[in-house]
């Protein structure tokens, strides 16, 4: 207790000094690096010098724009096999006033667990990779309900692969793209095919390991249940290390169908878009239909969990705008569901869900948006020409409703339920080497046209989408303002935004846990007394 008050004030002293002396940041960093050798096997450090730190910094990298554009790079980078090497780091990162970034997957979409946009940062990255073991718990008694625990460095492809290789029938609910990593995936909600009938990711967590800011591993019951409510969809980052997740499996029938059926605005796209604003959200919870939009086309992709046969009727009675019929239908096991929908293609081996190798061929940029009243008919018609404009990318929806709507706002920090029909995806692309300008300008007037149509106050956007055109942290004597957060965290969070300051203030007042969207601490109270 009194080594770790010390800790508290050497940390406010060192952070202070740093802020108004540079000079002193180059010695916080040699005893960071000090610390971290004395404890931490020197195989698993990666200081900037190191002859292959760019090798590990790029393992994960999604997005080569965040790589190869000017950004702050972390001073180490961390690879622990095992967690006390996560509560060394956080030590020596306290230590020595050296914040400390997390990464998992490497998939954030600002690549804000690897980088900062900040030219006066100076951090430390503890990289999960080598953390990946997922147990499937082999109870029998268990029976459908069965539990598995995940580690945060298993990418959801092995998640998916070994709990379906262990038994056809049982899955979870996640995330499309096999090489998402568990880590910052369940951070922030996580939305998939399967989540109108068994809810996100964060629906089906029961328990967490944690490492906070004191470097202690704590558990569900250990952490309380308000700071295991905001790991729970509050975003990465903010609350600790989370380094492992316990998850109730779902079961699945031994045969799903899957569909792609592409509607050409020629061929009334915009009449089954339409009309699919209010089906998709209220068809039965074991049928999802996501839409592709790319030029002049609508992709009408879905997954059902039941046979051919049960899925026609159904469609041909909610929603025969669609036309779709028996020929339509690719039935296959839920794991090869998984491979289809990431691929496109039947005949991708599943084994390919335990691929990590990472593209870098194609610069990117997303936002995102919810929609709680039906676009009209003819707002579409003005929608359709911005896909075929100079530098247009797609956008993506995907349904809510059933399951995710029926649970309560402030259940976990994902607002976005009840009265939510789908989720929107803009999706900017642009070669690697060619000029974005076209793409990035395509993407914010579109962003902004579309204002009329969403939500409002807040406009909602989903903080797996990160999105930092949406507003940035200040940091104003060594911690976050409750008011430069508030700016985005009222979109990613709305009603919940508080608690999650509030936990924060609570779990870790030095905000030794942040980037440029990270939740600030601020109390409850204090708050209610400034504002009221
Ligand atoms: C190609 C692609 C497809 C996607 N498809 C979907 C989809 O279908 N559904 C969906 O919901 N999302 C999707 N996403 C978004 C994805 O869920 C988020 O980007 C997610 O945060 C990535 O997790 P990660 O561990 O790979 O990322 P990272 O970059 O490692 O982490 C993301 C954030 O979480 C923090 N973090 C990471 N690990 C931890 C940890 N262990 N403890 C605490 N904080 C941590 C990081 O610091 C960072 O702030 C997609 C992203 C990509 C690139
Ligand atoms: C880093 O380099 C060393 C020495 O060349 C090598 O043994 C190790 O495998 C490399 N690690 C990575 C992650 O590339
Ligand atoms: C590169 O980074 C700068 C500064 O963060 C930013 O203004 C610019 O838009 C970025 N370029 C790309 C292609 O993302
Ligand atoms: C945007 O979304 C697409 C589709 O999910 C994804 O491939 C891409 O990596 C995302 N962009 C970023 C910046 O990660």
């Amino acid at each position: 207790m009194t080594m770790s008050r010390a800790l508290v004030s050497l940390v406010f002293i060192l952070s202070l000094s740093s802020c108004c002396l540079p000079s002193l940041s180059s010695a916080t960093s040699d005893g960071f690096l000090q610390c971290l050798w004395e404890n931490i096997p020197s195989g698993l450090i990666y200081t900037q010098g190191a002859i292959n730190f760019t090798d590990v910094l790029v393992s994960s990298i999604r997005n080569p724009r965040l790589f190869t554009n000017t950004t702050v790079r972390p001073l180490v980078i961390v690879t622990p096999t095992d967690v006390s090497h996560v509560q060394a780091a956080v030590r020596c990162g306290r230590a020595n006033g050296v914040h400390l970034r997390v990464r998992s997957g490497g998939h954030d979409y600002e690549g804000l667990s690897y980088r900062s946009v900040r030219a006066d940062e100076v951090f430390g990255v503890v990289d999960l990779a080598n953390l990946r073991s997922i147990t499937v718990s082999a109870d029998a008694a268990a029976g459908p309900m069965s539990t598995a625990w995940v580690d945060s460095g298993a990418t959801l492809g092995e998640l998916y692969y070994k709990i379906a290789k262990n038994n056809p029938e049982v899955a979870f609910s996640a995330g499309i793209c096999p090489t998402i990593g568990v880590g910052g995936h369940f951070s922030g909600g996580g939305i998939g095919m399967m989540m109108r009938r068994f809810g996100l990711s964060i629906d089906n967590v029961i328990d967490a390991s944690l490492v906070n800011a004191d470097g202690d591993l704590l558990n569900r019951a250990t952490m309380g249940e308000d700071l295991f409510w905001a790991i729970r969809g509050g975003g990465g980052e903010s609350f600790g290390i989370v380094v492992s997740w316990k998850v109730s499996l779902v079961k699945v029938p031994s045969t799903v169908t899957a569909f792609n059926i592409v509607r050409s605005v020629d061929q009334g796209a915009i009449d089954v878009l339409s009309k699919w604003q209010d089906v998709g959200p209220t068809l039965p919870n074991d049928i999802t239909i996501r839409v592709i939009v790319q030029g002049q086309q609508a992709t009408f992709q879905s997954l059902y969990l039941g046979r051919c046969s049960d899925l026609v009727p159904v469609l041909s009675t909610f929603f025969p705008e669609l036309g779709m019929t028996s020929g339509d239908c690719l039935e296959m096991t839920w794991l090869q569901s998984a491979v289809f929908f990431n691929t496109w293609n039947l005949n991708v081996p599943v084994e390919s869900l335990l691929s990590r190798g990472t593209s870098l061929s194609t610069f990117t940029k997303n936002k995102s948006d919810y929609v709680r009243r039906a676009i009209p008919k003819e707002a579409w018609k003005s929608i359709f020409p911005w896909l075929t404009m100079n530098g247009a990318g797609m956008i993506i929806l995907e349904p809510h409703g059933g399951f995710i709507g029926a649970v309560p706002a402030g259940a976990t920090p994902y607002p976005h339920r009840s009265g939510v029909l789908y989720n929107i995806q803009y999706i900017a692309l642009w070669p690697t080497g060619s000029d974005g300008s076209a793409a990035t300008r395509w993407i914010s007037n579109l962003y902004e046209f579309m204002g009329q149509y969403v939500s409002k106050n807040p406009r909602e956007a989903y903080v797996n989408y990160r999105d930092l055109d949406i507003g940035q942290n200040v940091v104003v004597d060594d911690i976050t303002t409750f008011d430069s957060g508030e700016v985005w965290g009222d979109k990613y969070f709305a009603g919940n935004f508080r608690r999650l300051a509030a936990v924060k203030a609570a779990v870790d007042p030095t905000d030794f846990f942040r980037n440029e969207q990270s939740i600030p601490p601020q109390s409850m109270a204090t708050k209610s007394c400034h504002s009221g």
